[in-house]
């Protein structure tokens, strides 16, 4: 196992970017529209974008920022036979329990509760998360937007670094389930997500970045837009 860091990115709402042994895999891309967003798509140069259900703040920006980068798009495959048709050239389809290894290394698709349809009303198959197993020897968990799942609890088996987790309610995962979920994953580090983009999901992160320390004995990390964290 390589030694180099693995850094990430928050780009406010639900958009993550993970640089990892010289690759830059970008989740969930969301500039356009985003109120939480500091910089433009035009931003951005990933290598593999990653999506984990159809809803427009999850597709975001995906069709032209892999026209412009020819980034790889892994999401599911009703996600990637949409973006095939609007001339999306390079995409690898996953489904649920699924997995691929990766010139990053290993990526599998988790079960999400939530719904998954597109931008245009297309069926967008089911939603998922990500697990990914990076060959810079960190694993990382992006829930996407969910339930809370008692299924969470398998992932206490992959000793997740860093478990990336709605808290925003209403849509998803509120801090009273998100913080079941840390109880059941085990991470080491937990960052919140999809949260005060816009008023319906209003939660202060600090809060919450409290009672994780306390209530399920992990740390937590809260990010700015564009600010980064070193993997520990
Ligand atoms: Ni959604
Ligand atoms: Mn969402």
């Amino acid at each position: 196992m390589a030694a180099n860091p693995v850094k990430v990115v928050y780009h406010g709402h639900a958009t993550v970017s993970i640089f990892s042994d010289g690759h830059h895999i970008l989740i969930d891309p969301f500039f356009s529209g985003n109120p939480a967003a500091k910089i433009s798509a035009d931003a951005v140069n990933p290598d593999f974008i990653l999506i984990s259900h159809g809803h427009g703040d999850h597709v975001g920006d995906a069709i032209d920022i892999a026209k412009r980068t020819n980034a790889l798009v892994i999401a599911n495959f009703e996600i990637v036979s949409w973006l095939a048709n609007q001339g999306v050239e390079r995409t690898h389809p996953l489904h649920i329990g699924g997995g691929n290894t990766f010139p990053f290394g290993y990526c599998k698709m988790t079960i999400a509760h939530h719904g998954s349809a597109l931008p245009d009303g297309a069926y967008g198959g089911n939603p998922g998360g990500f697990l990914l197993k990076l060959n810079a020897g960190k694993t990382i968990y992006f829930a996407g937007d969910t339930a809370l799942t008692y299924d969470m609890k398998f992932l206490a088996d992959d000793n997740v670094d860093l478990a990336i987790l709605p808290i925003g309610d209403n849509f998803t995962m509120g801090q009273d389930d998100a913080i079941k979920a840390v109880q059941l994953i085990k991470p080491a580090v937990v960052l919140p997500i999809h949260y005060n983009t816009w008023p319906y999901i209003e939660s202060d992160p600090k809060v919450f970045q409290e009672r994780v320390i306390k209530e399920a004995d992990a740390g937590c990390i809260v990010l700015e837009p564009e600010e980064e964290y070193l993997v520990p």
